[in-house]
């Protein structure tokens, strides 16, 4: 037997060596990216918890939802992004599209409704907001409250309702009502809420407060907007009022998917990922953000209508991506 070759002996000793090594690797740390289309303001504590809690190093990069999703298209097998964070589900749908997100493990996807998260599996919903009628308690009463979005372009609403045609979740409630109803009968309907007077604001913090003031007497807004107004004042003459099955009680959602390019990594992403789904981190959406929590066992705040007792449309979250359509759409309308 040639000399240069390792006597078992030796061969299993230098083995070890190597074992023991990789097990102390301290050259070499794990550490994952993360392009995140959520502002740092909502999740980066979390992320900041997630590194302590488990071990990894985790390097953000914080844009938009569109321009992070547009990135990781554009850098496509050299991209360092192992998740992708979307504040709306429309960017998680782009990247599922172009075959750039792995499934995740039923045992993940299992913990949120599938309402809430892609139904081939690609990503998972994380935290949810409502599209929501907020009315003058004052001036409305509950009866006469709109059984659908549709009944908006009633003469008796003419001139009561505020909108806000430029706000990104205005236009994702279009789009939805694009899936629902078609292009035609919604661009039907942004005509005839033109004609019928709609009144116009630069977002829904605006319309609330013109709410509030008795200024009209229908929004169409998120939840979580109203909240900021009666934890000040609880008497401010506000309420939430939800449609059923229609565009008007959409559940925005916010949700996480990992990259085909995670390789290696994919492990510690999906650790992050179930960390984000842990009690602590949904709670934190709750009570920090005045978010939904999506996974079944974290209970809405007091104040908030369960998700369970929405009805919102029966749609596929990943199909709100098409803003453009939209945008056409409400220049087509003269709504923008
Ligand atoms: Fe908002």
């Amino acid at each position: 037997m040639p000399s240069f070759l390792p006597t078992r002996r030796q061969f299993t000793a230098a083995a070890l060596a190597g074992f023991a090594a990789a097990c102390s690797r301290p050259s070499a740390p794990r550490e994952i990216t993360i392009y995140s289309g959520r502002g740092e303001n909502l999740i980066g504590p979390l992320l900041q918890k997630a590194e302590t809690a488990l071990g990894v190093k985790i390097n953000v990069r914080y844009g938009n939802s569109a321009q992070m999703a547009l990135a990781i298209l554009e850098e496509g097998q050299n991209t360092r992004a192992d998740i992708f964070i979307a504040q709306e589900s429309g960017a998680l749908g782009a990247l599922a599209r172009e075959n750039l997100l792995t499934r995740l493990p039923d045992e993940v996807l299992n913990r949120v409704d599938r309402r809430f998260r892609s139904p081939e599996g690609l990503w998972v919903g994380l935290s949810g907001r409502t599209r929501v009628i907020d009315y003058n308690t004052k001036l409305v009463p509950k009866e006469d409250l709109p059984a659908s979005v549709s009944d908006l372009t009633q003469p008796k609403w003419k001139g009561k309702v505020g909108w806000a045609p430029a706000n990104g979740s205005f236009q994702a409630f279009v789009t939805a009502m694009r899936l629902t109803e078609g292009d035609e009968r919604t661009q039907a309907w942004l005509r005839a809420m033109k004609s019928n007077g709609a009144r116009d604001y630069p977002s829904n913090a605006p319309i609330v407060e013109a709410l509030g003031r008795g200024e009209i007497h229908l929004g169409l807004v998120n939840n979580y907007y109203l909240y900021r107004f009666t934890a000040g004042n609880p008497d401010f003459p506000v309420a939430h009022h939800y449609t059923k099955g229609d565009a008007g009680c959409l559940v925005l959602v916010s949700g996480a998917g990992v990259l085909t390019t995670a390789g290696e990594r994919s492990a510690d992403a999906l650790s992050v990922i179930r960390y984000l789904l842990s009690e602590p981190a949904q709670q934190h959406f709750a009570d920090e953000n005045n978010e939904y929590p999506l996974v079944f066992s974290v209970e809405a705040p007091a104040n908030r209508v369960p998700l369970s007792e929405i009805d919102p449309p029966d749609i596929d979250l990943s199909r709100l991506g098409d803003l453009e359509g939209t945008l056409k759409l409400l220049n087509a309308a003269g709504v923008l």
